[in-house]
């Protein structure tokens, strides 16, 4: 075994094997009790994470029974409150008051803050959707508040959340974020949901998942009985046949040194054995 295989094997075995404690995992805010806030938080409770859910109206019966649904150390409070009581803020709310509850939410300042919403969208000459250009809801989020760390996820399906092997094999979540320890904790959660994270890199990369999620809608505009989900598969590096940078002219992102593997359940094929399977 080469001493890379090695490293590659250790490295991926300590995302296995080294689950972060319950009373280590940061406590998350679910901001709505909506649609979204109603499964995706059970389904965190689940994982063994803390749950305060965010509204506006915390007493009210379905909040209750939404927190005693999510498990025991679950509560609710004002979204305020919830906020300042967690490291992970979950922007569970329409996409129309994003903006002013996030404004409203209180001190953001070193907070993680999950965006899900998709892109604005409008009905093009074709007839089909295009996104209205400009800025991600999570880099405007970004810029209104330069002291958090926002990070857009791509949600899949919710069945997902209450099954993550509806189909066999879990979906792929992609994860964007100007900060690389915000990356790895929302990767955490959502390893821990039984989902499959994806380091997607910077937040403007939020960008793309936006076109992505607006060309998912093509199949449901033309009537096709079809939905999808994202799930990446493996397929062979460049990086083992070349170097890459050198070819391509890349430059070095500055967080290199810092980056840290994503949990994974599968161990990455080693280019020893695509060199081998494509006969190099
Ligand atoms: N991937 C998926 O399958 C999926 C499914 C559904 C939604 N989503 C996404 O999840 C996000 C939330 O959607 P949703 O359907 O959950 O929304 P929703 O059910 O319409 O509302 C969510 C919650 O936001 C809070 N809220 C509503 N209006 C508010 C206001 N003016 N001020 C403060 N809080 C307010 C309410 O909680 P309180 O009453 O407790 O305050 C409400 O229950 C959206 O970005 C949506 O696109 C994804």
């Amino acid at each position: 075994m080469t001493r890379t295989l090695i490293l590659i094997v250790v490295v991926g075995l300590g995302g296995l094997l080294a689950p972060v404690a319950a009373q280590d995992k940061p406590v998350v805010a679910m901001i709505g009790t909506g649609t979204l806030g109603d499964t995706f938080g059970p389904a965190i409770g689940r994982a063994g994470y803390r749950v305060v859910y965010g509204s506006r109206d915390p007493a009210r019966e379905p909040v209750r029974a939404l927190v005693e649904r999510t498990g025991s150390k679950a509560s609710a409070a004002s979204q305020r409150e919830a906020t300042a009581n967690a490291q992970i803020v979950v922007l569970a709310v329409p996409r129309k008051v994003l903006d002013d509850v996030t404004d409203n939410l209180g001190e953001l300042d070193g907070k993680i803050v999950v965006d899900v919403s998709g892109g604005l969208k409008r009905v093009a000459a074709d007839g089909y959707l295009e996104l209205v250009p400009g800025k991600t809801s999570s880099e405007r989020i970004q810029s209104r508040h330069p002291t958090a760390r926002v990070v857009r996820i791509n949600l899949p399906l919710m069945a997902f959340f209450v099954d993550p092997l509806l189909v066999g094999t879990p979906p792929t979540v992609l994860i964007a974020g100007n900060d690389p320890r915000a990356r790895e904790a929302v990767a955490q959660l959502i390893f821990d949901l039984g989902l499959d994270p994806w380091d997607a890199g910077p937040l403007r990369f939020s960008q793309v998942f936006d076109a992505m999620s607006t060309m998912g809608l093509v199949p449901a505009q033309q009537g096709r009985i079809e939905g999808y989900e994202l799930r990446l598969m493996p397929s062979a590096p460049l990086s083992c046949f070349t170097d890459v940078s050198a070819l391509f002219g890349f430059g070095r992102p500055k967080e290199l040194d810092s980056l840290r593997p994503f949990p994974r359940r599968d161990q990455p094929i080693p280019c020893d054995e695509w060199r081998r399977r494509l006969g190099w």
